[in-house]
């Protein structure tokens, strides 16, 4: 246990269970036009129908066939560490643990997350390295499993406990330098590990051409306030970190250990969090879920399986929320065991499913919101004053959105191989699109599916697929893992978009 942990440890009052919670991306709200859908019976299947996914921590010695059934997505919960991987110049060590996690994703159609690249905690033999070496185990690591790992958390734990907004003290941030002594690492001339780190990896992945997206991950950051009412500094110093940085961070991960620390607690602000680091344009993940099933006093609420359910609701409400990840598969296997805080009991391979597990699967198929998207609060904290970091950005150009050069079809030809349905949840200018792509007779290997908007209809956020263009003709490709789709059945993937989206006719082209 990290001394972090340790003292946030000492806040409980008890011992405190742990749960951990999965999810999958995506898609969206159920249309009225569509036929009631049966309820999924397994985590992954109501996550992916929901259009987001939901994964779990894992380790090689546990990858029991429960892992590929209930979900969708894997974290290797120490494998990926520093720790086991680096070596003192920055090279890569040990990664068979790793690689079996990641084979046995790919074989069961999972995403990964790559858990941890620039961590204060479970250093390593990086332990007080210089940003150079860590550029190049940044490097190594990044390009070692290329694209099958979907996403990286980059920096991991970068700031302080206790709510005080600050970064941490201890290496790598010693390496930041505050120059104007202003409080921030923001300003010209000043350091900053996050920046240099997300830069570096920014680069790796554009020069390698893959998919990968780039996280931030922390703890304490969920709720918009914490317990008493009273700002969340931390969650604050985050929000300016992914504001500032936002060209190069795709992703943030709120950890989501709830317990009854009074920074650790599920607010009812879970959401509208959720929702302004979403409104940055950046997909949000709940990345390593346990709730505390604090029997002895109950006191974060009103029990785990409704905890669960909130917090799921929280995710599914928010399009850009896009995944949810449980820290472990079951209580007698997390690294909290004392607080039960996961989705099954039992050890080994024989698990049983608790009331919690019930409630998340019964969440999850209830789909995304059928009303708008909540209006996103300002943020707490005044917003930098400061330039943009002074480190050029990465020297490959982001790819610009094509203006559209065709004119809608007025009749869509048949689909080779797939047919698409789409079903809309709109709102006065805006609406969120779930569409429904199925195979004809045979299976099909991958698929794309073209939309052609109305003039002013802007795509602002996509799941399950990756889109090309954001207005006029619009291309959706399938992402690594629903490409594949057998004869007859159908996966789904979504977007949001301002503007009007009625009366689209979607043409699949299956591959
Ligand atoms: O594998 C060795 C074993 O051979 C040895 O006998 C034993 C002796 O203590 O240690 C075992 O390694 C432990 C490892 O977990 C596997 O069980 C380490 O000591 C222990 O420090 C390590 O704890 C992990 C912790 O991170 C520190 O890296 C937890 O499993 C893991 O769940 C936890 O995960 C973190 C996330 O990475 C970041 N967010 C918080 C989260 C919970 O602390």
């Amino acid at each position: 246990m990290t001394g972090s942990l340790r003292q946030r440890k000492r806040l409980t009052r008890t011992a405190l269970p742990a749960a951990v919670l999965l999810v999958v991306s995506g898609a969206v709200a159920v249309q009225s036009t569509a036929p009631a859908a049966a309820a999924e019976t397994t985590l992954r299947a109501a996550a992916a129908k929901a259009g987001l996914f939901f994964g779990v921590a894992a380790s090689p010695n546990r990858l029991y066939p429960i892992v590929g059934q209930e979900f969708n997505q894997l974290t290797p919960e120490n494998d990926m560490k520093p720790d086991r991987i680096a070596t003192s110049s920055g090279g890569l060590q040990n990664t068979g643990g790793a690689d079996t996690l990641v084979n046995h994703a790919q074989s069961n159609n999972m995403l990964v997350r790559g858990h941890t690249l620039v961590w204060h905690s479970q250093a390593g033999a990086l332990q007080g390295a210089s940003q150079a070496t860590l550029n190049t185990f940044i490097g190594n690591a990044i390009n070692r499993w290329g694209s099958k790992i979907a996403y990286w958390d980059v920096v991991n734990e970068a700031l302080e406990d206790n709510n005080t907004g600050r970064r941490r003290n201890q290496w790598p941030h010693t390496m930041n330098r505050d120059a104007n002594g202003d409080g921030d690492y923001f300003d010209a001339g000043d350091t900053d590990v996050i920046r240099d780190s997300f830069i570096r990896a920014k680069q790796v992945v554009q020069a390698g051409g893959y998919s990968t997206k780039l996280c931030i991950n922390d703890y304490d950051v969920e709720g918009l306030t914490v317990q008493g009412g009273g700002p969340n500094r931390k969650a604050n110093a985050l929000y300016d970190i992914v504001r500032t940085y936002r060209q190069y961070i795709d992703c943030v991960g709120f950890q989501s250990h709830f317990n009854d620390n009074p920074n650790s607690i599920i607010t009812n602000d879970l959401q509208a969090n959720i929702q302004r680091f979403a409104d940055l344009g950046v997909e949000v993940h709940l990345s390593e879920v346990d709730i505390d099933d604090d029997l002895s006093n109950n006191d974060i609420g009103a029990g785990q399986a409704e905890n669960y359910r909130k917090v799921v609701r929280a995710c599914l409400n928010v399009p850009k929320c896009t995944g949810i990840t449980v820290w472990g598969i079951s209580d007698s296997e997390s690294w909290r065991s004392s607080e039960r805080g996961l989705l099954f009991t039992g050890g080994n391979g024989n698990y049983q499913k608790k009331a919690a597990y019930h409630a998340v699967l019964d969440e999850l198929n209830k789909g995304r919101t059928t009303t708008p998207p909540t209006t996103t609060p300002p943020p707490t904290t005044p917003p930098p004053t400061t330039p943009p970091p002074t480190t050029p950005p990465p020297t490959t150009p982001p790819p610009t959105t094509p203006p559209p050069t065709t004119p809608p079809p007025t009749t869509p030809p048949p689909a080779a191989g797939c047919s698409a349905t789409v079903s809309l949840n709109s709102w006065p200018g805006g609406f969120v699109a779930t569409v429904r792509v199925t195979a004809g007779t045979s299976p099909i290997r991958g698929w794309t599916v073209q939309v052609t908007l109305p003039a002013g209809t802007t795509v602002t956020g996509t799941w399950s697929a990756t889109a090309s263009g954001a207005s006029g003709s619009v291309q959706f490709t399938n992402v690594s893992y629903n490409g594949a789709v057998n004869a007859g059945q159908s996966t789904e993937f979504g977007f949001q978009g301002t503007g009007t989206a009625t009366g689209l006719t979607p043409v699949c082209t299956a591959s």
